[in-house]
């Protein structure tokens, strides 16, 4: 079992003093589809922005495939691979086609590999017809398709979701959530944070709970789902009946 992220004793204080994350430490594998969960506040996406460097640590380390992302932010960021909440602080470019290819291009790739990969990325996200398209315009669950999209055409190894369901539609959810299980198919590691276990906790290996910026459990998720009111998460009623397999919107 190799880890491809590394985070040791990871402590962040804001400038104001609030305290984001407390002495995290936690190693993921590759390959690992990983839930985070916990109330507004616990510091999932102060955790997940230290991945690729977009916060840096007030103390304790973090390493993504053997390299500090402190050192490297800019490998960092390509190894990594995120998708925010806030889909509109994503778009760079004029249209959707433009938006998917600036990745790859500051990646400096030859031009036919570049309009290769973004082809293959609007493809599988259903978003061809829509590429000479302003992104602005587009429905919140295709903004967060396009910013698969771009991710998709990156190629990292890890892709990191925060709240990747957060005002989307049925359909959105569906789609949205095909898209990260295609990205785990093809091997990639996923992170991803959500208050709706029910909407994916099937296809997770690991969840891990956080609360005041520590994990406070982490583990399969039979093992631990039943914790989820004491962290400030829904507990999915279907579990009681169904199981942890039932937890997906895609069934
Ligand atoms: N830029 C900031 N300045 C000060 N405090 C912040 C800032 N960003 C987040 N926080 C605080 O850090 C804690 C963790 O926040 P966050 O990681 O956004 O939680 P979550 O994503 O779990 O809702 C919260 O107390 C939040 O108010
Ligand atoms: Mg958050």
């Amino acid at each position: 079992m190799s880890a491809i992220i590394e985070i040791e004793n990871l402590t962040h204080r804001f400038a104001d003093g609030t305290v984001g994350l407390d002495r995290v430490t936690v190693e993921i594998e590759a390959g690992a589809f990983v839930v985070i969960a916990g109330a507004n506040g616990s510091g999932k996406t102060t955790l997940l922005r230290h991945l690729n460097g977009l916060l840096r640590p007030t103390s304790g380390s973090v390493r993504v495939a053997g390299i500090s992302v402190q050192e490297n932010p800019m490998q960092s960021r390509v190894l990594v691979g995120m998708v925010f909440q806030d889909a509109d602080s994503q778009i760079v470019g004029e249209t959707v086609r433009d938006d998917v290819a600036f990745g790859p291009e500051n990646l400096r790739l030859d031009r036919a590999e570049i309009d290769r990969r973004v082809g293959e990325a609007l493809s599988v996200t259903g978003l061809t017809p829509l590429a000479d398209k302003r992104p602005h315009l587009l429905s919140g669950g295709e903004k967060r398709r396009l910013a698969i999209a771009g991710i998709l055409a990156m190629r990292p190894r890890v892709v990191v979701c925060d709240e990747p369901f957060a005002n989307l539609d049925y359909p959105g959810v569906r789609q949205v959530l095909d898209q990260i299980l295609r990205l785990h198919r093809a091997g990639g590691t996923i992170i991803v944070t959500t208050h709706d276990l029910e909407k994916v906790l099937a296809h997770a290996n690991r969840l891990i709970f956080m609360r005041g910026g520590r994990i406070e459990g982490d583990g399969p998720p039979p093992a631990l789902v039943a914790r989820a009111e004491s962290f400030g998460v829904r507990h999915p009623r279907a579990v009681q009946h169904l199981g942890v397999e039932a937890l997906s919107w895609l069934s």
